[in-house]
């Protein structure tokens, strides 16, 4: 384990080994050579920061990076005074590729008053070969560049980065590997993202996921339990299992097992109190999810089902693989065996093809499930995508006026749903204190829903009860009951 090595005793006067993790632990102790030579050059700790675009698997990636960083002897800063400043990017829409070359103007003005300061790009919209040809023409000032398929090699790149100037990039293909064993830096000590599986096989046809995550790979059930039974052991209560099509996971290991039975094996797990997981496809949900949802006393009430357009035309055209019928009978399936379970989607407006009357078929689907919370799109074209090549394109006009009619009916059923909770008491993880008012805090209910209560900061990461006094639409305000006296 990573946490036992004493990065002194590794001889960097041998060739680096070759197997991983143990080549990255070799690296991590040359990193550590170099950023103390560098910092004593300049009398000071050299800083770091680690900005992150997109989901939660690019969220979790971060940790990883930023847990390298600490172990060479970076320390964490704001990114205005950080020596070394890392973007890790999204490309799933086109505002999230525009909003890092925005970011890029400005780093670029920075590094020209402090040149000593060091910028990398990695994550996602570096596995399109268009970004790399631009930034290698167009954005010399990046000194470090790499993909998402090769991020436990991040140690070696940036010793790389630090030995030499001029830019340094490595991008791969793909990947089957998967490497254990590397330090992470969590963002929060009592909740953790987990990998179970990484790429996607789905090929929607709108999405440039499987395109620049690869093919579906799971990690080892044993891998993964062992994880969270040392995240258990750090303090850790509530964990999120992540995939990005957690349903079906497992399927392609040497000894396949079913996502119901991971969670049954996670559930045994003491220490744990809240499991969630992220995302699952309407496709692969098994009736034996839904009975392991239903008899768990861990798994949160959250399920997060994604319907893309209640259109089955549409759908046939995403290659969603399932019909309008199919996700309804589904969802009443779920809410018939979990009543008190909310139900979050995702939905993409203007999908190339898509007429009035399909567009009434998502609100339909939108009113009959009374879905929770609903994240709502505008459909961006993605280049190599198959949708990006079809010619039917929805104009501008049409795609926002529906873009606008989908959001007030999802607002207006998120706030009937949130209200269905009030004067209930609910167990909360208490995230934080309030950044706007410092006498309270903010907590998190099973189903996702936030409630904000007065409360010491002491309570952080605690798990207590609350009486919901106050719906505020999508929030509530609340009353933390005491703990009885035993
Ligand atoms: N794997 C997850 C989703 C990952 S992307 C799943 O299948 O549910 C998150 C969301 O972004 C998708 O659910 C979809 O609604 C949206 N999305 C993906 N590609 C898009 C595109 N080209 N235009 C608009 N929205 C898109
Ligand atoms: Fe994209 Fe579909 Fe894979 Fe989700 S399941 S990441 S939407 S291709
Ligand atoms: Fe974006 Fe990559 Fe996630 S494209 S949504 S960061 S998998």
């Amino acid at each position: 384990m990573y946490k036992e090595i004493d990065w002194k005793r590794i001889d960097l006067n041998t060739a680096p080994p070759r197997e991983e993790p143990e080549r990255q632990y070799y690296y991590i102790a040359l990193c550590r050579e170099l950023v103390q030579r560098e910092a004593e050059k300049l009398g000071r700790p050299l800083t770091f920061c680690v900005t992150t675009f997109g989901c939660q698997m690019n969220a979790r990636d971060s940790e990883k990076l930023a847990g390298i960083l600490k172990e060479t002897g970076f320390l964490e800063a704001e990114e205005e005074r950080a020596d070394f400043v890392i973007y890790n990017t999204c490309t799933v829409r086109e505002n999230a590729n525009l909003k890092v070359y925005g970011h890029l103007g400005l780093l670029k003005h920075r590094k020209k008053s402090n040149p000593h300061m060091r910028i990398a790009l990695c994550g996602c919209m570096m596995q399109e070969p268009e970004v790399v040809e631009k930034l290698k023409k167009s954005y010399r000032f990046v000194d470090l560049i790499f993909g998402t398929h090769n991020i436990f090699k991040f140690a070696e790149l940036l010793a790389q980065m630090l030995e030499h100037t001029g830019q340094v990039i490595d991008i791969w293909d793909g990947t089957g590997q998967i490497v254990e064993e590397l330090p992470v830096e969590r963002k929060y000590p009592f909740k953790s993202g987990v990998n179970i599986m990484f790429g996607c096989n789905n090929f929607c046809s709108y999405c440039i996921v499987p395109y620049v995550r690869g093919r579906e790979r799971s990690r080892r059930p044993e891998d993964i339990l062992g994880e969270i039974r040392e995240l258990a052991a750090d303090g850790v209560s509530e964990i999120m299992l992540l995939g990005q099509n957690v349903n079906s996971y497992g399927k392609t290991l040497e000894h396949p097992i079913s996502f119901g039975e991971l969670l049954r094996r996670v559930e045994e797990i003491e220490g744990i109190a809240r499991i969630r997981f992220m995302t699952s496809h309407p496709k692969d949900l098994s009736e034996e999810l839904i009975q392991v949802m239903k008899s768990s006393s861990k798994i949160c009430r959250h399920l997060h089902l994604p319907l893309q357009s209640g259109s089955t035309r549409i759908l046939k055209a995403m290659n969603r693989k399932y019909t309008k019928e199919q996700y309804l009978d589904l969802a009443a399936r779920i809410r018939r065996e979990i009543p008190d379970i909310s139900l979050t989607t995702d939905i993409i407006v203007g999908f190339p093809g898509e007429t009035e009357e399909d567009f009434l078929e998502t609100l339909d689907v939108v009113r009959r499930v009374r879905y929770d919370n609903a994240y709502t799109f505008i459909y961006s074209k993605r280049t190599g995508t198959p949708a990006a090549a079809m010619e039917n394109q929805v104009p501008e006009d049409e795609v926002k006026s529906r873009f606008d009619r989908l959001l007030a009916l999802v607002q207006e059923n998120a706030k009937m749903q949130t209200a269905r909770f009030a004067d209930t008491i609910q167990e909360v993880l208490i995230e934080e204190v309030n950044e706007h008012d410092e006498s309270l805090l903010t907590g998190r209910m099973s189903n996702n829903l936030l409630v904000h209560f007065e409360g010491d900061a002491s309570l952080v990461g605690c798990i207590r009860r609350v009486r919901l006094d106050i719906c505020k639409g999508f929030y509530y305000m609340g009353t933390l009951i005491p703990e009885e006296k035993e």
